[in-house]
């Protein structure tokens, strides 16, 4: 297929980049390359992709409909998937217009390009952070997703319920994908197992929020997620949002102490109050994509974590 996929230098269109161009698929990447952390990973991460004859990149802002435009124009394409965005919860608090202007504009930009070429199926990222802090566990698709509590949030409970309207008014196939807290080789250095293991190898303190008490998450690891989203590209559903996640959350204490012991040191905390727009769970129910898709998380939380550190201590020759 000929998949027009968005993000591919961010860390999971990147991961997603590489199966897809493996099995013979033509990809179609768009990034900007912004620097919300640090633009040389982006970069690394794409020479990667550069090595496949079938990938071709367009450095654009998908806010800017001309030049989107024109890579609709000169592209046959036959599905999209959309994972660019401005991500981070506690980032939206300070920063509002990129996330109007790359979640919001960017994401009606996509979809609108999407319906008006013609194509017929649209995949796109959405978050467990739609869920917000309702306290019903483990958090599952029929659930009222109406009280968002960050930015980040409302752009993507928005972006579902435009794309429920471009498949209600024209027919368009459109899969929404809640990922539940995502980790792994190539990872993002704003998140916390990175960001962890980058502190720790310099000798820093480790931010632990809610004073480490009673904070657990959905770890999923990113070949698990790479999987439900190939199965989303290649189903033939009309209209559905899935969970993706690992099913089963873990302390952030516990997280602490794998990462510890394969990153060999011992971690510096620091113990802080809960952070605004922060929630103190995400558990995913996934059973909906393990019927619906076959989909099937299979790495543990340790396993998952000794895989980053190999890819870590390789990537900064520590
Ligand atoms: N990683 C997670 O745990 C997680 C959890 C829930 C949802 N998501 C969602 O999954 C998607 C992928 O996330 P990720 O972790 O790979 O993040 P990422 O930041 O590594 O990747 C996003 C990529 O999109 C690009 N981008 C951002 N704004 C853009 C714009 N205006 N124009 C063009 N490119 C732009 C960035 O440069 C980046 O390379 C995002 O939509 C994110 O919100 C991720």
């Amino acid at each position: 297929m000929k998949i027009l996929l968005t993000g591919t230098a961010g860390f999971i269109g990147h991961n997603l980049a590489k199966v897809l161009l493996e099995r013979g698929d033509t990809v179609i990447g768009i990034d900007n390359f912004n620097d919300y952390y640090e633009v040389s990973l982006k970069e690394d991460r794409n020479k990667e992709l550069e090595k496949y004859p079938k990938f071709k990149l367009y450095r654009i802002d998908i806010s800017n409909l001309k030049d989107l435009k024109k890579i609709f124009e000169e592209n046959d394409i036959d599905r999209v998937c959309h994972l660019a965005a401005q991500a981070g919860v506690r980032y939206s608090i300070d920063n509002p217009y990129v996330y109007a202007d790359s979640n919001m504009v960017g994401f009606v930009n996509i979809i609108n390009l999407t319906k008006d070429k013609g194509i017929k199926h649209f995949v796109y990222a959405s978050s467990s952070s739609v869920y917000g802090d309702t306290g019903e566990i483990p958090f599952t698709e029929t659930q009222d997703v109406n009280n968002p509590i960050s930015l980040y949030a409302a752009s993507k409970r928005s972006n579902e319920l435009i794309a429920y309207t471009y498949h209600h008014l024209f027919g368009l196939r459109t899969i929404g994908l809640r990922f539940f807290t995502v980790y792994g080789p190539w990872g993002r250095p704003d998140m916390a197992i990175f960001k962890f293991a980058d502190k720790m190898s310099k000798g820093e303190e480790i931010p632990v929020f809610n004073y480490g008490k009673d904070m657990k998450r959905d770890f999923t690891y990113v070949d698990d997620i790479v999987d439900g989203v190939v199965r989303a590209i290649d189903c033939e559903y009309e209209n559905e949002i899935f969970n993706l996640g690992k099913g089963s959350p873990d302390e952030l204490g516990e997280m602490i102490e794998i990462l510890e012991r394969y990153m060999g040191i011992k971690a510096k905390k620091k113990l802080l109050p809960m952070q605004k727009g922060d929630v103190l769970i995400t558990y995913s129910n996934t059973n909906k994509a393990k019927e619906m898709l076959g989909y099937d998380p299979k790495t543990t939380l340790e396993n998952g974590i000794e895989r980053f550190v190999e890819w870590y201590k390789g990537y900064y020759k520590l």
